[in-house]
């Protein structure tokens, strides 16, 4: 079986030395073969932070839906990595996109202008009928700008006292975990021994319009930010939202639940939308709120590289390909076969998470241990929740 896997090669198996200098983190034994599942289980745990508790496979390769681990078992990827490969592992349009454009230019910074840049932007603002959109590395980013953004316009829009205006946000929020994102977050587990946090948000009760109307009767209020799918959101909530609105499409957009925006749903049209995962990180808005950033007053290193943007194009059409269509069958699926298990399954139309009743001998890992025995791949959270169990937008290729 092996020799259908990496070529032989050989690799350094790591003293249990503490890292007290690169000499003697590199001081190694060479061993031959390709590393076994145990060996890289075991390198990750000495040398990584343990930020994350990952279900012990060791991942080699994918394809489409599928993943392989390093001993050459199968699997289906349930976990689309959180939908950051919505488009399927290793979609060939994109690779090959990756792969020409590696060839011709990678990275420019925006001191310059460059070909793609441009060309990506025009797309991507018709494609979601906005004005304009800043790259972004990440959806944390995407989220810290647009509050940014957001207090800006609170000043020259609003007139809200300088330096004093709030942004409201949901209890049960997750838009990542800086700083800033963490001092709005109800969930100890992310903030808990963090402080001091970000001051100027206030956080209120999900699903609660009286509560939203409430909020943005006080002056300093600049913006609600809201996730369109963050457990269940009732028809109508997202209509509620007063002056400024911004839907933080990070895990529900991009063709993930049968249209190409969760606010599509309910014909909601957000202020800012912020974009993530299978396209990496954008904020979209129109010209009166953009008109308030100047100059050098926002910026990355690599947002809006010609690597990113390119590959960030190909994203977009191979999602233009029904896959949406495709996401809305699959879903109606996800949600009906789960509703046969003897258990709560919380479902906003496609985005799906299982709730195991707990027990003393099971839990959501353990159930996930014995998917994976059965060569699934699925995701526990907060203990007694399989969550992301994606209906993955992408058809087969
Ligand atoms: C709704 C939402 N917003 C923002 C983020 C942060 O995205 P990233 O991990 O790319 O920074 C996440 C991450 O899961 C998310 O689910």
């Amino acid at each position: 079986m092996f020799s259908k896997l990496a070529p032989l090669q050989r690799f350094a198996e790591l003293s249990g030395g503490a890292h007290s200098s690169v000499a003697s983190a590199t001081s190694v034994k060479t061993v031959q073969g390709p590393p076994t599942s145990d060996y890289i289980f075991e390198r990750e745990s000495k040398c990584g932070v343990h930020n994350y508790h990952p279900l012990p496979v060791a991942l080699e390769r994918g394809k489409c839906i599928y993943l392989w681990d390093v001993e050459g078992r199968k699997y289906f990827d349930f976990l689309s990595s959180y939908s950051a490969v919505n488009q399927g592992h290793c979609h060939p349009k994109i690779v090959n996109a990756l792969k020409s454009q590696g060839n011709k230019l990678t990275f420019t910074s925006r001191a310059f202008y460059n070909n793609v840049l441009g060309e990506y932007e025009e797309y991507i603002t018709k494609l979601f009928n906005y004005h304009e959109v800043l790259p972004m590395n990440t959806g944390m980013e995407a989220g810290e700008t647009a509050c940014k953004l957001a207090h800006r316009w609170g000043y020259t829009v609003k007139r809200i006292q300088k330096h004093k205006a709030k942004v409201v946000l949901a209890a049960g929020n997750f838009w990542g975990r800086t700083l800033f994102a963490i001092s709005s977050s109800t969930d100890p587990t992310s903030y808990d021994g963090f402080g001091p946090f970000m001051p100027g948000f206030d956080v209120i009760p999900c699903n609660d319009l009286p509560a939203l109307e409430h909020a943005f009767q006080n002056p300093k209020v600049a913006v609600f930010v809201v996730e369109p799918i963050q457990g269940e959101v009732d028809p109508g909530y997202l209509m509620g939202a007063p002056d400024l609105y911004i839907a933080d499409e990070i895990q529900s957009g991009l063709a993930r639940t049968g249209r190409w925006l969760a606010v599509d749903h309910e014909d909601v049209r957000p202020d800012i939308v912020l974009l993530g995962k299978a396209l990496s990180g954008v904020v979209l808005w129109d010209d009166d709120i953009m008109l308030t950033i100047k100059l050098g007053e926002y910026g990355s290193t690599y947002g809006g590289n010609p690597l990113g943007c390119r590959v960030a194009i190909v994203a977009l059409e191979v999602l233009e390909e029904n896959l949406a269509e495709n996401a809305e069958k699959m879903g109606i699926i996800l949600v009906n076969e789960p509703m046969k298990l003897p258990s709560n399954v919380v479902t906003a139309e496609l985005l799906n998470a299982i709730v195991i009743k707990e027990t003393k001998d099971c839990d959501a890992w353990k159930v996930c241990l014995r998917l994976q025995d059965y060569g699934l791949l699925a995701k526990p959270t907060h203990g007694d929740i399989i969550n992301e169990i994606i209906n993955k937008p992408i058809l087969s290729f």
